[in-house]
Parts: C-alpha cells; structure tokens; sequence
C-alpha cells in the first residue's frame, strides 16, 4: 500500500495520544504532514501542550504541531475531565508527562490546513479527525475550495446504531461543537464514519495493557501507564472489559483497510434539540432519501487491530528517553 499524506486534527486526549503515536510509528504507510490541535477533552492550552508531549515521548521532535480553535463554533466548550484528568493525559497516582520543550508553529491550525490542502495536489490528502470538528468546519468556511481537494475525511466521531456516551443520544465530539459536524456533513467531502459502534468493541483489557507493556520501552511503559487511568472511568461507568480505544480506529484503518467493514448511509447532524444535540441521525435502512454521503463503520476485526498496535508500538526503540 502506496505512503498516505494525513493531518491529524485532535484534542489529547489519552486516546488521541496513542492514535498520534500509532501514525509516527508508521512512517511506511503514514506521512503527516502536521498535527493540528483544537479544545475539546480539555482547553486548547492542554490539548496543544499534550500533542507537543507525545511527539517528544516520540523522539519526533521535527514533527510540526499547531494550534487552532479554542472553543467551538457558536456554542460554549465542554471538556472530559472526568475521563482524562485535569492535564489530559493523566497518568496514575496523579503524574503527568514532562512538560514538552518543543514548540507550536507560529501559523494557526485553520490556514495551516487551508494552506496544505490547497498545495499539495489534488486528493492527496487526508484529514484523520479524532476531536470536535470545529477546526475543519472552520477551514471548510474560509476556503471552500479544499473540500474537493481532500482526498479522504476519516473521523472518530459518532454513534450509527449504538448509544451515546455523553448524552443518551450524542457521542463527545459531535455534542461538543454539532454546528461544526453539521457543516462537514453536509459538505459533500468523502467522509468515513468511526462511531462508537465500532470503537466500543475495541476495548483494552488488561491482557492488552500486559502486552503493551511487556515491549518494554519508555513509549510502551507509558502508553501502558496511560491506559491504566484512561480505563479506569470506562470501566466504572459501562462495567466494560477495558476502556474503548476510539482514536486510533482512525489511524488503523489508514494503515490496514481490511480491520473494518462499512457501510454507505447518509447521517445528519441533530444541532437544534437541547435532548438530542450532537445525535448523528443515521439512515441505517435508507428509509428515507436523503443522498448517501459517508461510509460508517460497522464492524471490526479487534485481533488484528491490537496486532496491528502492538507492532507499531514495538517499534519505538527500547532504549528512547
Ligand atoms: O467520544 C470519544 C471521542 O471524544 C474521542 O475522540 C475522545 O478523545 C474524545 O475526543
Ligand atoms: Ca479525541
């Protein structure tokens, strides 16, 4: 499979954190091209900060970090403290990562994006969303040209057919900013849906974290070290076997197309209902007509993605400080 260009738009976030890590590790199939931050887990301060620190924790200190919208489109910012600690990227027992030494680009993350998509040619990019979709909408808006220029929309985002996880009826990034998912949406861009119908079945048990750990390098022991606070309130709050792993959904479906199936359906994003804002209104049986215009995941092989993790992951030398 040919090297794919991506930007990565995301709010570390622990699962974004292993998803940035999972793309560094794969520099065969992955190129990124820039790694763009926006609030949404916790204040853009944080989220910028925690993609510095896990691209240092990388040993990829070259790699080019932006900030971008500090608060969604019209609405006020809710963050997930209660899920990822007060930093982010809450490791146990209260510690978090270094403080990065790395620094943001000075450009914001909008032109930035604008900027990429319209140099690069035609289709050769693809934008892996892992956050609220406030940046992207907001690019869509000053430059709409880029929206037949992108090659793939792939975001973690959604729920086709299976409960919300912050309201009843709305997953965390289309709830946090859904005037912004409404315009990506309607935007005619190829977009592939990750919703939490796929990324709760990828669980990491305590099996998976041993795995993890068991490489047995820096990046390993806190990836291992991450997942053993990120897990904690899922398992609390839905009894699972292990927290679900949403991001790097995204990242593993770039490398590997064959760990997920799809299926074509239109969605629309339910903005106005103070009940169901953020529901990601999903056509699953075409019973009305409105025109398909994105793939959502359905199912998943999670053997093969944890392969597929714990291969890249051990990729990372064991000697990285
Ligand atoms: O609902 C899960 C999504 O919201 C994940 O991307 C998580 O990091 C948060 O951004
Ligand atoms: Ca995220």
């Amino acid at each position: 499979m040919e090297q794919r260009k991506i930007i990565i738009d995301c709010d570390p976030g622990h699962d974004d954190a292993v998803a940035i890590l999972l793309a560094l590790a794969s520099p065969k199939d992955i190129d990124v091209l820039g790694i763009t931050c926006v609030a949404g887990n916790v204040p853009l301060t944080l989220t910028t900060r925690n993609a510095l620190s896990i691209c240092e924790l990388a040993g990829r200190t070259d790699a080019n970090v932006y900030g971008g919208c500090s608060k969604p489109m019209f609405r006020p910012l809710v963050t997930a403290e209660y899920v990822h600690g007060s930093s982010g990227l809450d490791l146990d027992d209260g510690a978090t990562l270094p403080c990065p030494t790395m620094c943001l680009e000075a450009q914001h993350a909008v032109p930035f994006i604008v900027e990429t998509v319209m140099t690069q040619p035609p289709n050769s990019v693809t934008l892996c969303l892992l956050g609220p979709l406030t940046n992207i909408a907001t690019a869509f808006g000053e430059e709409p040209a880029i929206i037949s220029r992108i090659q793939e929309i792939i975001l973690m985002g959604g729920a086709a057919i299976s409960p919300g996880n912050v309201t009843p009826s709305a997953e965390f990034n289309m709830y946090v900013d859904p005037e912004a998912a409404d315009i990506i949406f309607r935007s005619g861009a190829p977009i592939t849906m990750m919703g939490l119908d796929v990324t709760h079945q990828v669980l990491i048990t305590e099996q998976i974290q041993e795995r993890i750990r068991n490489i047995g390098s820096t990046v390993s022991t806190i990836v291992a070290d991450l997942m053993s606070f990120y897990c904690r309130f899922d398992l609390e709050r839905y009894g699972m076997l292990g927290g679900p792993l949403h991001d790097p959904c995204v990242i593993g479906h770039v490398i590997d197309d064959e760990i997920f199936n799809f299926k074509e359906i239109n969605v629309m994003i339910e903005k106005s209902s103070a009940l169901t804002r953020g529901e990601t209104v999903s056509d699953w049986w075409q019973v009305t007509d409105r025109p398909i215009n994105c793939k959502v995941a359905e199912s998943v092989n999670t053997e093969r993605f944890f392969n597929l993790l714990i291969e890249r992951i051990s990729n990372f030398p064991i000697d990285q400080l």
